[in-house]
């Protein structure tokens, strides 16, 4: 939790940093934040080094900074990433993407959100029934974000501009020692496919990003790492004991799970490597005060996706 102070000192930092109508997708602008990230308050570079450096919390939660709801406008009902933004919401993001430069680079992706670094998470009336951050309806089954890419997000920050309705988001994490060694070893072998989810089979641009396999486990066998989606993974059924092993590892995740509403000014991040997070299906009112969440990709090494960026500044992955 913020002091008042830290929040005077991150409110300002950001707001010293925004003006009207900037636009904060642009490589240079975001390096200018990143460095300025240094000018954060001790106690939070502190806690946010400490959460990268042990690199075994599934998540953690900045709270306080001061979100004005009326000031910040209505929830949006579309996808423009050119649409006027209050002030407000410049500070905001600005704010989001100082405390995230704290744990790597933000980063997003061509075929999410039209390019943007900061999603837009609020229902939209054409994803209703979809299974998508702006759909409503449809329940959100726990997953690692964009399982499927190798270049996937070491970390996701939710910041929550406002949930009035109380929506939560659901979390979880894989204590790999309630895994049996054989299934551990199952798990960790590069025998299953990771597909897209419709996130990006919906957009009309080409090309569209294929499958990867591996693990579902991979990394330190000390510390083993997570990617799974259970909407978006195939795997061969002439293994023996590979079936039962996945459906362990979804027993053992599922027991983990905790339902979080987010309030405004919240700021979660998540270790994608180490949580998986989904949501309840909800009923959307458009009336500008549904659930809005802005998420935020982050990664710890941002030169490996070099190649499918179009320059050094450039932060939006083309496939
Ligand atoms: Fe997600």
């Amino acid at each position: 939790m913020l002091s008042a102070n830290e929040i005077e000192q991150v409110y300002w930092l950001a707001d010293s940093l925004g003006e009207p109508g900037q636009r904060i997708d642009d490589g240079l602008f975001l390096a200018r934040v990143a460095m300025h990230a240094r000018e954060l308050p001790r106690n939070l570079r502190r806690f946010l080094a400490d959460f990268r450096a042990s690199n075994r919390s599934p998540a953690c939660l900045v709270l306080g900074y001061p979100v004005d709801e009326v000031r910040m406008g209505p929830s949006p009902t579309a996808c423009n990433r050119l649409r006027e933004k209050t002030i407000d919401e410049i500070r905001l993001e600005i704010a989001a993407i100082l405390i995230s430069s704290c744990l790597g680079d933000v980063f997003g992706w061509r075929l999410q959100h039209e390019g943007s670094i900061i999603h837009d998470l609020a229902p939209r009336p054409e994803h209703e029934d979809v299974g998508l951050g702006t759909g409503s309806r449809q329940h959100i089954n726990w997953h690692t974000e964009d399982s499927f890419h190798p270049y996937r997000a070491d970390y996701v920050g939710l910041f929550c501009v406002r949930n009035s309705h109380r929506v939560a988001t659901t979390i979880g994490a894989l204590d790999p020692d309630q895994l049996s060694k054989r299934h551990r070893r199952l798990l960790s072998a590069p025998l299953f496919t990771f597909r897209p989810d419709p996130s990006y089979l919906m957009s009309k641009a080409h090309p569209l990003p294929g499958t990867d396999r591996g693990g579902i486990l991979f990394g330190d066998p000390e510390n083993l790492c997570l990617r799974f989606d259970q909407d978006y993974i195939d795997w061969p059924d002439d293994i023996d004991g590979i079936a039962e092993a996945v459906e362990t590892l979804r027993r053992v995740i599922e027991a983990s799970l905790i339902h979080m509403p987010l309030r405004s000014g919240d700021f979660l991040l998540l270790n994608n490597r180490r949580a998986v997070h989904g949501r309840p299906a909800f009923t959307p009112t458009y009336r500008g005060t549904d659930r809005w969440l802005k998420r935020i990709n982050i990664t710890r090494n941002l030169e490996r996706s070099r190649r499918r960026r179009q320059s050094d500044f450039d932060r939006v992955i083309y496939v």
